[in-house]
């Protein structure tokens, strides 16, 4: 169905995932590569509006249940106007977060159901899956660390409990899927970290569709 390649980094906050992703880019777009990025929650009007409600720390008692509809409802508006349409032109498509987010956060932080959680995000996706996922894996306390003083969001605010388990979450997630999900040490340096991704990554682009006839996606 696709043409395009469908690259995701997870992991939990802090753990160098958008410096990692303006690596990727600035190195696809020098080897001539069309190359789309985007994030999650959130990456059009409709996702965003959804993000800013996830994130507020007004909302201190949303629900699991909840959430896990929300990041679900985002990611179908993400893959229809953006993932979909950028992959069927063939080109790179490099998201910070997609649905394993939804399984390590909602469904093993959270405590819901994993296969309830696979399931509604599976409706979402519409069949596009990520053909490669890098999860920089992080223990929570440094995360916590490199975050500093800046203002928690919703998300953050939760127990050192909750990360851990999320962590956990993301590791089970790569045994799960173990073609799919390769797991890296976020406390690698930067340099080494992008080095591990170019190197897996390299064969994937050199297999992916050449096909560039759409404009404007
Ligand atoms: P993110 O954009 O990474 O936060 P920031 O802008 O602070 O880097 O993601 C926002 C939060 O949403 C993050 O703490 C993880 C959480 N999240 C979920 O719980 N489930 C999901 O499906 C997704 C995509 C994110």
């Amino acid at each position: 169905m696709q043409k395009g390649l469908f690259v995701t980094l997870e992991g939990l906050d802090g753990a160098g995932k958008s410096t990692q992703i303006k690596r990727l880019v600035e190195r696809a777009q020098s080897l001539g590569i069309e190359t789309v990025t985007t994030r999650e929650p959130g990456g059009t009007e409709a996702g965003d509006a959804i993000r800013a409600i996830l994130l507020d720390p007004r909302f201190r008692t949303m629900t699991a249940l909840t959430e896990a509809f929300l990041y679900a409802a985002s990611r179908a508006q993400l893959v229809h106007e953006i993932i979909a349409p950028a992959l069927k032109c063939g080109k790179l498509v490099i998201c910070d977060r997609f649905l394993d987010s939804s399984l390590a956060y909602q469904a093993a932080g959270g405590g819901l159901d994993f296969d309830f959680v696979l399931a509604i995000n599976r409706r979402a996706v519409q069949g596009y899956m990520p053909d490669r996922t890098y999860i920089l894996d992080l223990q929570p306390e440094l995360g916590q660390r490199r975050r500093g003083e800046a203002a928690a969001d919703r998300v953050e605010q939760k127990p050192l409990a909750y990360h851990r388990r999320v962590r956990d979450g993301f590791l089970r997630l790569a045994e799960f899927f173990p073609e799919r999900i390769r797991v890296l040490d976020a406390a690698l340096t930067p340099d080494e970290l992008f080095m591990r991704i170019w190197e897996d990554l390299t064969p994937l682009l050199k297999k992916m569709g050449k096909y560039k006839g759409c404009s404007g996606v």
